[in-house]
């Protein structure tokens, strides 16, 4: 099939990528000539592990190009994927769609044959309606289908998400349409992957809800080992025997300083909304964002306690800046909310990530940055685990003591073993554990 992709993004440009492994031509469009001139030169503009190799791959077979050429780019295609942004409204937490419907407008006016046009963007329920809307005023509407196709993969495992996915969700009840989707997923029914075909609107309300229970799963675990952590319990067990559970799973129960991201805060914002407008009360929603945020900042105080209560001229390393390992997104990072309150407490702050400093440095210039981790641990007065990547968990921690200033270590990801580190001679703090 002749799948164009609008937008190269990380869903765009991973689905697009994934699509023409599976044997598909794949054009990936982007307005930004930047990106593009990236691409063709063999470059990724996201840090995805395993994504440049498999673009690699594909270019080579003459499945995949790029191109800012939209009209080149939708000659005879099967199917236009729109996989533009749609990110939080400034002020007022509504997405964004400008991006989608100027998307749809343009698409609109180069469509000759049947096309189905499948908006893979995270959109509000009723999206697909206005896109079909919008198309109609340019093109005659038995020449397209707009189709609702919501992505569930996570930034650090998306190639696997993509290619091994727990299922597909479709959202359209037009035959022609629902053929043509078989055929662009006909791979995956290979391993059985349950393709669950529903109304537009089902769809795009079930992307948001999924994000909205796993947001939720996380924050009741994260409360939990608040609990834990006053009564003299241990939460990760407390997951594990919760977890075993089949009702309940044992996946995403991993306390920690709150979840993070270009999804979760921007989608479950995005559904209260929606619901304020529908006249729901989505109380259990609201709840979630409001006890992440409050989170996140209590989180700065955690650290201030466990320095005593005040961190006035001592130098904290802070190890890991993204959101979560694996990725260089900083969106929502529980770091950017944590180390500002640090420094208004008269804290100097050294950071060390293993992708994420260049794009820390839009957001917080003013903090020191170092190469390495032993080198942003050399001196100072405590380390703050902030993200979990497997570097941080292999450090050998008598070097780092011999490193610090004060053997002080406060791990919000609970990725060291708290009787290992206090028989080394840490002071050592993490989440939900008796203390
Ligand atoms: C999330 C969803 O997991 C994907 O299914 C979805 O497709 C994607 O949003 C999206 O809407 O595009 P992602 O934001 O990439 O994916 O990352 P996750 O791995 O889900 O992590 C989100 C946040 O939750 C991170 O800050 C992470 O540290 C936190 N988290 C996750 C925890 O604190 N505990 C956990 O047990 C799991």
């Amino acid at each position: 099939m002749k799948v164009t992709m609008v937008g190269t993004g990380y869903v765009g440009l991973v689905s697009g990528v994934c699509f023409a492994d599976f044997g598909h031509e794949v054009v990936c469009v982007d307005k930004d000539p930047g990106k593009i001139e990236t691409l063709n030169a063999g470059g990724v503009p996201i840090f995805e592990p395993g994504l440049d190799a498999l673009i690699a791959k594909n270019v080579k077979a003459g499945r995949l190009s790029f191109t800012t050429d939209l009209t080149a780019a939708m000659q005879d295609t099967d199917a236009v994927f729109i996989a533009v942004g749609t990110p939080s409204r400034r002020g007022d937490g509504y997405a964004d769609l400008s991006y989608v419907y100027a998307a749809a407008e343009e698409i609109a006016g180069l469509i000759k044959d049947f096309t189905v046009v499948v908006t893979k963007s995270t959109v509000p329920v009723g999206t697909g309606d206005e896109v079909e809307r919008i198309m109609s005023e340019h093109v005659s509407r038995d020449l397209f289908e707009v189709v609702s196709n919501p992505e569930f993969l996570r930034e650090g495992a998306a190639i696997d998400d993509f290619k091994r996915p727990d299922r597909v969700v479709v959202g359209t009840t037009d035959a022609r349409a629902v053929a043509k989707m078989r055929e662009l997923y006909r791979p995956l029914f290979i391993n059985e992957t349950p393709i669950v075909f529903t109304e537009r609107r089902t769809s795009e309300l079930t992307k948001y809800a999924a994000n909205a229970f796993l947001a939720t799963k996380i924050t009741f675990i994260n409360e939990i080992a608040d609990l834990c952590e006053a009564v003299g319990a241990n939460v990760q067990e407390v997951a594990r025997g919760i977890g075993l559970d089949k009702r309940i799973g044992n996946k995403f129960l991993h306390a920690g300083p709150g979840y993070g991201g270009s999804c979760f805060p921007k989608d479950t914002l995005a559904l209260v909304r929606t619901a304020e407008e529908a006249n729901v009360a989505l109380s259990i929603v609201s709840s979630v964002i409001e006890a992440n945020e409050s989170r996140k900042r209590r989180m700065a105080n955690k650290i201030v306690a466990a320095l005593g209560g005040d961190v006035h001229g001592l130098r904290i390393c802070i190890l890991g800046l993204a959101f979560k390992p694996n990725t260089d997104d900083m969106r929502d990072a529980p770091s950017l909310t944590i180390i500002p309150r640090l420094v208004d407490k008269g804290a100097e702050i050294v950071a060390y990530d293993p992708e994420a400093m260049d794009e820390a440095k839009k957001t917080l210039p003013d903090i020191e940055y170092a190469d390495s981790a032993f080198r942003a641990i050399d001196g100072a007065d405590a380390v703050v685990i902030a993200t979990e990547w497997d570097e941080f968990r292999a450090l050998d921690m008598r070097r780092v003591k011999s490193l610090l200033n004060a053997p002080n270590v406060i791990d919000l990801r609970n990725i060291y073993r708290g009787e290992q580190m206090r028989g080394l001679g840490f002071s050592y703090t993490n989440v939900g554990y008796p203390k």
